[in-house]
């Protein structure tokens, strides 16, 4: 399978950030979106019932391991589903370091999103401290190790990966197309030792600095599928120029 053949995909990940008048511009602006990628956009959980739009899908940016119970400030699978969700964002850098999650729990995290049919976005990527110490593909293949261990060949093939490396986000320094690129490919050849067909079909996003002036040579380069997009997706023109560079 080539890369034409895999859909594009283009999320929104607000982070902390929008209120109800940014959902309602949205809402508004996003139906001119012209792409052939899939959109979606993750935002605060306590804004999602109020997105109105056909033109993109909705996701979170974390959900809980567990299914129920006494676990204060957690939200479900289920729960995020009856809100509309169709994706979430799980093991984003800020949350694994932030709230110290492990690859192993948040492998578990996207194996309990595909069991409520949920598409996890699973990220990966390393800090600057990793990349200048030579060491990327250990970092990121242990990440993708954790996956593997949990993950199904089949339930491997309903999630998108995000290769988001820490040093390129927020800071506005992008990695470069090339540099985007050699991960992207070491990562499809990671899973193709597991199965080939999953790695061709997999798409694998690239998260860090997209703007409207990078997106297209990023999203040109063969094994990088879309992108993960933080700052930029919270203006709804630069995020649809984003969104028309996946064509
Ligand atoms: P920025 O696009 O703001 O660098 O954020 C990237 C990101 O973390 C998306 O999840």
């Amino acid at each position: 399978m080539s890369k034409n053949n895999r859909q594009p995909f283009v999320a929104g990940n607000w982070k902390m950030n929008g209120s109800l008048a940014l959902v309602a511009d949205f809402n508004e602006k996003l139906n001119t979106v012209n792409t052939r990628a899939q959109v979606v956009i993750c935002a605060p959980s306590v804004l999602l019932h109020a997105f109105k739009s056909t033109a993109f899908s909705i996701g979170a940016q974390n959900v809980s391991h567990l299914d129920n119970g006494a676990h204060t400030g957690e939200l479900s699978v289920s729960m995020l589903k009856e809100a509309g969700c169709e994706f979430a964002i799980v093991g984003h850098s800020e949350r694994r370091e932030d709230q110290g999650e492990s690859n192993s729990l948040v492998a578990q995290k996207a194996a309990k999103c595909i069991a409520g049919n949920l598409t996890p976005i699973i990220c990966v990527g390393e800090s600057l401290e990793v990349r200048e110490a030579g060491q990327v593909e250990a970092f990121v293949g242990q990440q993708l190790d954790a996956l593997i261990d949990v993950l199904s060949i089949d339930e491997l093939k309903q999630s998108v990966i995000a290769y988001e490396p820490i040093w390129a986000i927020g800071t506005g320094k992008t990695a470069s197309p090339e540099q985007a690129q050699e991960v992207h490919e070491f990562i499809r050849g990671y899973f193709a030792k597991v199965d080939a067909e999953l790695a061709q079909g997999l798409r694998i996003v690239y998260g860090g600095s997209v703007k409207p002036e990078n997106a297209e040579t990023l999203f040109a380069q063969n094994d990088v599928d879309g992108g993960l997009i933080g700052g930029a997706s919270l203006k709804a023109e630069d995020f649809i120029s984003i969104c028309h560079a996946a064509n």
